[in-house]
């Protein structure tokens, strides 16, 4: 039984996440040491020192190209889009891409097969780096595989955001949604309005908790990235195969803007850059003028983003400033336009045509299917699945993220003890069973579904620190949502993420341990998993058979 418990246990370090199509065990392993050599051609040249840069703190090895080398990189363009084989033998690793992003996620399929440690950042002694013989054959569900993060509520500095991009990557995940403007925030340089980020990135302090009559912190937030951080987030994304969606909200959640340039107010006041949360009545007025403020704004955005897909915004935008504004009922009679929702369509139409004839898409929150949009807009279904369904029926492109499975603001546990607990409950279960694609929809409607994304809303983390605990691991499970095939099992998912979080600790993430009281609690067993010899090897072997393919 010992012999067994050992053969499966060190199975464990081999259980990826996200979960391969294919995974089957061959005779064998290969260790790496200091012969071992990558062997890639000259337009494989990225991913090699990718590689050779992820393999050589831990191991101590210097991994170098070697035209003989035993870790060999190709490209196998048959296979398909993202996807990639990756054959362990004893006499050496072969990886092949379908394009460079298989490829890469090949390389962190490597990675996985190999113990935790390699995951360290300094060389670590007394580890073999073996890699068990292997043939894995994957290639993700999804084209749309994200994460939205909002910078805008509390500023992420550039060096956590490169961090949190290596998370996502390693992860498989390929779309980093910035949410860059809000109401307590304005995080990106626009050269032609220095005033956005020199009164719009800082505010004098910050609400402490969810209540309405909740305190202040009275301490100053704030910054923002410079185009030359941006330009250096989007090339660090891109060489990780992760396209950088920027968003820049409108016409409400704006307040940041109004603080910096009241004229584009419908009230015209001096605001200051907002310090509660919540849904806030101050939105932008409907002049040309501001259209033009905006769309030159996308402009300098356009410049630095190459992403086909650009984010405007477009939820929760209170009409009553409209309403009772002489000027902008004016305005709507001139324009023809019926009532407040249109002319918030209008609005969003005007932005639309702008990132059209640039030859970009609108990417919008699904509020903007209510008046109307050009075909290419694409919408971000959070309400719930009904704006996916309505939009995919329409003939738009959807991105599936309901509050209801991909909200990670939300609370983990029904525990008391949940640091400031929002919406409902979503538990890495939950998360694991969010399903991208609505039931109602066709087969052809479906095609409408790009993926799906994870929503960071960080209204209660103040720091990378806090990300992490509410992201991980339920990140790791919507990344597997993303990138596996519709039949998995979470149990299975559960057996393999404890491995997982091996890796994680390795990489210093502060997830929230997924089962069982917060970490600041006694830290008994894990409630609910397989705790004696016994029942784990089981439970392992169980998981090893699952995942034969
Ligand atoms: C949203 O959560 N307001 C998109």
């Amino acid at each position: 039984m010992n012999a067994l418990i050992d053969v499966v246990v060190e199975r464990l370090t081999r259980m990826l996440i996200p979960r391969p199509i294919t995974m089957r065990a061959t005779e064998g392993d290969f260790e790496l040491d200091g012969t071992t050599g990558i062997c890639a051609s000259a337009e494989l040249a990225g991913v090699s020192a990718w590689l050779q840069g992820a393999l050589r703190p831990a191991t101590g090895l210097s991994m170098g190209e070697s035209s003989h080398g035993s870790i060999r990189l190709s490209m196998e363009p048959a296979l398909g889009a993202e996807a990639f084989q990756l054959a362990v033998t004893p006499d050496g690793i072969r990886i092949e891409g379908g394009d460079a992003a298989g490829l890469f996620y090949g390389c962190q399929a490597l990675l996985q097969l190999l113990p935790p440690a390699v995951f360290r950042r300094s060389k670590v002694s007394g580890v073999r780096w073996v890699v068990p013989a292997v043939k894995i054959q994957d290639a993700p569900r999804f084209a749309w595989r994200g994460t939205m993060l909002d910078v805008a509520r509390h500023f992420m500095p550039k060096h956590d955001v490169l961090r949190f991009i290596d998370l996502m990557a390693m992860h498989r995940l390929n779309v980093l949604h910035l949410h860059l403007t809000e109401d307590q925030g304005w995080r990106i340089e626009i050269l032609r309005y220095p005033r956005l980020t020199e009164v719009g990135a800082w505010r004098r302090e910050s609400q402490v908790g969810a209540e309405a009559d909740a305190r202040g912190d009275g301490r100053p937030h704030g910054g923002y990235y410079a185009q030359d951080d941006i330009r250096e987030i989007v090339a660090y994304a891109a060489e990780r195969f992760i396209t950088v969606v920027p968003e820049i909200e409108s016409p409400g959640h704006v307040q940041a803007a109004l603080a910096a340039y009241p004229e584009l107010g419908v009230t015209g006041e001096q605001l200051e850059v907002w310090t509660r949360w919540g849904i806030n009545p101050n939105v932008l007025n409907v002049e040309e003028s501001t259209v033009d403020f905006f769309t030159n704004v996308l402009d300098e955005v356009m410049e630095l983003f190459p992403s086909p897909y650009i984010g405007v915004g477009g939820d929760e935008c209170p009409k009553d400033q409209w309403r009772a504004d002489p000027r902008t009922q004016q305005r709507m009679a001139e324009l023809g336009v019926q009532d407040e929702e249109a002319l918030q369509s209008w609005f969003i139409r005007r932005l639309d045509d702008h990132l059209t004839a640039a030859g970009r898409r609108l990417f919008g929150w699904d509020e903007i299917l209510e008046g109307g949009l050009a075909s290419g807009a694409t919408v971000a279904s959070w309400r719930g699945m009904t704006g996916a369904i309505t939009a995919a029926r329409r003939g738009h492109d959807v991105v599936a993220c309901p509050d209801d499975g991909a909200y990670l603001d939300y609370r983990q546990s029904d525990s008391a003890d949940e640091p400031i607990p929002v919406g409902i409950v979503l538990t890495v279960a939950d998360v694991y069973g969010f399903e991208p694609i609505p039931a109602e929809l066709t087969k052809d409607e479906a095609r409408h579904v790009l993926g799906g994304q994870a929503n960071i809303w960080t209204e209660h983390m103040d720091s990378p620190r806090m990300v992490d605990f509410f992201a991980f691991p339920r990140l790791c499970a919507l990344a597997e949502t993303l990138w596996s095939t519709k039949e998995r099992a979470y149990d299975d998912f559960a057996g393999r993420l404890d491995e997982h979080l091996a890796r994680l600790d390795a990489l210093g993430v502060e997830y929230r341990r997924p089962f069982g009281p917060l970490p600041w609690q006694k830290r008994p067993g894990i409630a609910g998993r397989p705790s004696t010899p016994d029942q784990r090897a089981a439970h392992i072997a169980q998981m090893v058979a699952n995942i034969g393919g």
